[in-house]
């Protein structure tokens, strides 16, 4: 069966459960061993309680997920088999650098290496490395194990196939995977986001609104329309559609 391997702070532990829920087995990483174990005993405490309200994902029990997720403190034992890393560590340029420096060391050719990052460019954590080609970022968004978007964003240099590959792991273990065409600060979800803050900010700056009315009209307006549609589906069905 595949491994994967991941780093075991808040996302760590939450793409943990997505993948195991998904059916396939998870090495967890990190640098402590009392992270790992208080990874652990918080992943379980967590399945239980979505098994308890009826969310749990997937179709196996909160045994047999537990059972697909191992720990590992040792990097190279923990690489080992793998074909698919996600890194998670803290959002840090350097130490991620470091990390993918260390990883390109000791991988195959074969192994694809995922970066969780949500806002370094592709370009700034992998450029220079042997498996470059290998390397892209699968951004997450928080919680992942509810909020299914993944947002792919390849180096230049990213093979096709590792895209490709990446895309298809995400749609197999229940994620809504998108992909862009090349890297852009902000990737997409942030870079709509920060608009609208941005005329927010104008808005309520401005005297226009109150900012618990200007909440409103996301919450109680247009929120609940972008949940289900996005904006360029709705300009084109507006109306006579
Ligand atoms: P976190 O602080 O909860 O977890 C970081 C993990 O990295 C910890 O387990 C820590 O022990 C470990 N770590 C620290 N130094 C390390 C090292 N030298 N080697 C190996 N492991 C090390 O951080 P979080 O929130 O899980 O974020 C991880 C990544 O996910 C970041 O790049 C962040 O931008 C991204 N992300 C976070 C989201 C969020 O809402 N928290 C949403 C989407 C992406």
């Amino acid at each position: 069966a595949d491994i994967y391997f991941l780093f075991s702070g808040l996302i760590g532990r939450s793409w943990a459960m997505v993948f195991a829920a998904g059916g396939l087995r998870v090495k967890l990483y990190d640098i402590a061993q009392q992270q790992l174990t208080s990874a652990l005993e918080n992943i379980c405490k967590q399945m239980k309680e979505l098994e308890e309200s009826g969310f749990l994902k997937g179709t196996s029990s909160v045994e047999q997920q537990l059972a697909l997720i191992s720990v590992c403190t040792d990097l190279k034992a923990a690489v080992e088999g793998a074909t698919f890393i996600q890194e998670c560590t803290p959002e840090n340029l350097e130490l991620k650098k470091k990390i993918f420096g260390q990883l390109d060391l000791i991988v195959g050719d074969n192994v694809i290496l995922s970066s969780s990052t949500s806002c370094l460019l592709p370009s700034k954590l992998f450029t220079g490395l042997k498996h470059v080609k290998q390397c892209i970022v699968s951004h997450p968004v928080n919680p992942p194990y509810f909020v299914p978007l993944v947002e792919i964003v390849p180096h230049p240099e990213t093979d096709p196939s590792t895209t490709e590959r990446t895309y298809a792991l995400m749609k197999k273990i229940g994620q809504s995977p998108v992909k862009l065409n090349r890297e852009i600060e902000g990737f997409v979800l942030n870079r709509l986001q920060y608009a609208v803050i941005s005329e927010a900010w104008r808005l309520v700056g401005e005297g226009v609104i109150s900012p618990t009315d200007l909440d409103l009209v996301m919450s109680d307006g247009l929120g609940m329309r972008y949940a289900f549609i996005g904006p360029l589906e709705t300009m084109h069905l507006n109306a006579e559609g």
